[in-house]
């Protein structure tokens, strides 16, 4: 259980890259299961999430050879289509690998997901749509069984555009017999990185990135190499951040159209926002305006943003209101803000944030990926040094944090925890 001691009052000036997308590589990685023989793929995230995919993937019996960012992952055979509690407790996208096992090997358990900070994580659509391509799908000690000697493809309709369910019914439907449509489909560009991927495989995909996504079964898979796409969410989270700290930082290997209305809303806030040859710069000169934002699937405002936006927020001149329409329970961190000298209200899944002047340093708690970004940024203005706890969660998702911050001026100090052994 790291701890990250964050001085307050620099301001974040420089270059810092942008590694591999997590929520790409993590489905990548999983989808390298549905070809026999050996895939390659790159720009992957040095971040533990895909240490425990590269561990889950082992466990099903892939060879993984893993030579910096670039993951070699050699899926002749698979032994195994369990995905185990301890691997899937340490990671909820544990659950992409249900479409690929099924599809591949005709069954699959995969320990449920449970809940955690950010909401319930319900996988009723990832089951629903299996059924409607012919799997028998149903919940024993605690796992997710589902059986299908082959998959028939079916016309499928979301109730929500959910990523991974998509994702899942993607993956399953390139091996199905017959032609398979995903209506309300998630649009995020990660689907459209995994479908492309797919399809260097050899499945027959049209649609993928938009909202109805048309799938024609293939026979079998071949192993294909592929780049992952930059990550959108860090990108973001280091241009909020910049924003936060009013200061001057030039985010290179970044998507700028897969951020949109972030930078839109951005510029709202008063940064001055500007696309150049080393990448997307934000500058922030004076304290930052207050406004209002909603959360939404892709192209809205990802929910991953939203604790970022309210760390930004907390400081600015008047009041935001925040709405999060993704995730029921995505303002339990907003505590540990209040514990900074924030002054915000939740009412359901609207939060009211009243600017004050300045943040004031103490302990606080990462509870996720992204509320623990955001009390860093949050410790970066305030008064004083904060404590930020359980950092392994930041760990999860964001490559080299404390070191890009560094880089871009921050001073920064990680304590780790030391395990004393019995
Ligand atoms: N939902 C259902 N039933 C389902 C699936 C989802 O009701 O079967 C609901 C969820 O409860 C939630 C909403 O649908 O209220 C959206 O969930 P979604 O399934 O889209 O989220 P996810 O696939 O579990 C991915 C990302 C999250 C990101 C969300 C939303 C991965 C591995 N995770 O999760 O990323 O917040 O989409 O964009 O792709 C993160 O990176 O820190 C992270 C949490």
């Amino acid at each position: 259980m790291d701890r990250l001691f964050v001085t307050g009052g620099a301001r974040l000036d420089g270059i810092v890259r942008v590694a591999g997308a997590k929520n790409s590589a993590l489905k990548l990685m999983a989808a390298s299961l549905m070809a026999p023989g050996r895939s390659t793929v790159r720009n992957v995230p040095r971040i533990s999430d895909c240490a425990v995919m590269a561990e889950m993937l082992e466990h099903f019996g892939v060879e993984v050879i893993q030579e910096g960012d670039t993951f070699a992952l050699d899926a002749s055979d698979v032994v195994d289509v369990e995905a185990p509690h301890e691997l899937v407790r340490a990671m909820r996208a544990s659950i992409v690998v249900l479409g690929p096992l099924l599809a591949r090997c005709g069954r699959a358990r995969v320990s449920l997901p449970g809940g955690d900070e950010i909401g319930a994580r319900p996988v009723d659509l990832h089951v629903r749509g299996l059924e409607r391509m012919g799997a028998t799908v149903g919940a024993e000690h605690g796992f997710l069984v589902a059986e299908a000697a082959r998959l028939r493809g079916a016309p499928i309709t979301l109730d929500y555009p959910s990523v991974t369910a998509t994702e899942n019914l993607l993956m399953a439907a390139v091996l199905a017999k017959g032609t398979t449509v995903i209506d309300n489909a998630a649009r995020e560009p990660e689907i459209a990185d995994l479908a492309m991927f797919l399809t260097s495989m050899g499945a027959r995909i049209a649609g993928a990135g938009s909202s109805t996504i048309e799938i024609d079964g293939v026979d079998a898979l071949e192993p294909a190499d592929h780049t992952t796409l930059p990550d959108r969410i860090e990108a973001g989270t280091w241009a909020a951040a910049a924003v936060a700290t009013r200061g001057d930082v030039t985010v290179s290997n970044a998507v700028p159209e897969h951020l949109e209305l972030l930078l839109s809303k951005l510029s709202d806030a008063g940064a001055a926002v500007s696309f150049g040859d080393d990448g997307l710069r934000i500058r922030q000169e004076g304290r930052v305006r207050a406004m209002d934002f909603v959360t939404l699937p892709y192209p809205g405002i990802a929910t991953d943003f939203q604790p970022i936006l309210m760390a930004m927020l907390a400081t600015a001149d008047g009041t935001s209101i925040a709405t999060e329409n993704v995730f029921e329970a995505r303002f339990l961190y907003v505590g540990e803000l209040l514990r900074m000298g924030a002054d915000i209200r939740t009412e359901g899944h609207h939060a009211v944030i009243r600017g004050v002047e300045r943040l004031s340093a103490a302990p606080v708690r990462a509870l996720d990926i992204r509320a623990g970004a955001a009390m860093v940024i949050a410790g970066l203005c305030a008064e004083g040094v904060t404590e930020v706890a359980d950092m392994q969660h930041v760990d999860r998702g964001y490559e080299d944090f404390e070191a890009k911050l560094e880089r871009l001026g921050a001073e920064v100090r990680r304590e780790r925890e030391l395990v004393t052994l019995p």
